[in-house]
């Protein structure tokens, strides 16, 4: 099909920042063992071998200097009940705030893990960067994930991680959101046996 030229049920705007839903992550960094966190919504992975994430972080965030110095942080993943922890963390700076003990978390540090990561969150990525690159307004840290932080209670039996009870939280156009119900599965959309598994009765 060819596209219209002319759609008026559509409005053109100037390039713009509208991406969403996005996590709204909590990133620890430290220096002199003092911890600092802030929430951090332009983030991603942008590739899986090796795994690579990046921050885009204003310079003027008490934060920036502290991962531009130490070269390391860690991406920790929110859920519903972090909610006010992590606007709380996007409004005030740790340069006047000890924000771990306003919002009452706890950082940790197991195994040799470069960066202190927070107890409270399901599932933390420790990053070491490997680029800063200059964008405008913000600057973005291509990092490296080289160590995964995760809360025993969400891996089963099989070693598998099942975040479904965790509450994933998720931000769009300034507002926070609890993550849906189901609605498919990577790669259901041409899997033969879908069809066949419910005859069968497997649950969809
Ligand atoms: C939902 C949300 C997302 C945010 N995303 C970013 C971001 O991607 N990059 C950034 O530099 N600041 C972002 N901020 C703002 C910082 O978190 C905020 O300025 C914070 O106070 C900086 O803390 P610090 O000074 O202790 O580093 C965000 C704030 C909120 C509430």
């Amino acid at each position: 099909m060819m596209p219209q030229e002319q759609s008026p049920a559509r409005v053109q705007w100037g390039g713009s920042a509208l991406l969403a839903p996005v996590p709204p992550v909590l990133v620890t960094c430290c220096a002199d063992g003092r911890v600092n966190v802030l929430t951090v919504g332009w983030t991603g992975i942008c590739a899986t071998h090796p795994p690579m994430t990046y921050i885009s972080l204003r310079p003027s965030r008490f934060s920036y200097g502290i991962i531009r110095e130490t070269g390391v942080f860690a991406v920790n993943l929110p859920t519903t009940g972090l909610v006010r922890a992590v606007d709380f963390c996007g409004v005030r700076s740790g340069r006047d705030t000890d924000k771990l003990a306003a919002c009452g978390l706890h950082a940790v540090q197991p195994g040799g893990l470069a960066v202190p990561v927070l107890e409270e969150s399901p599932v933390s990525l420790i990053c070491r960067v490997q680029q800063v690159i200059p964008l405008g307004s913000h600057e973005m840290f291509l990092a490296e994930i080289e160590a995964t932080s995760v809360d025993g209670r969400y891996v089963d039996s099989k070693g598998k991680l099942n975040l479904q009870q965790s509450g994933l939280l998720a931000y769009a156009h300034g507002e926070y959101f609890a993550l849906g119900r189901k609605c498919g599965e990577f790669g259901f959309s041409v899997r033969k046996s879908s069809a066949k598994k419910k005859k069968r009765g497997v649950p969809g």
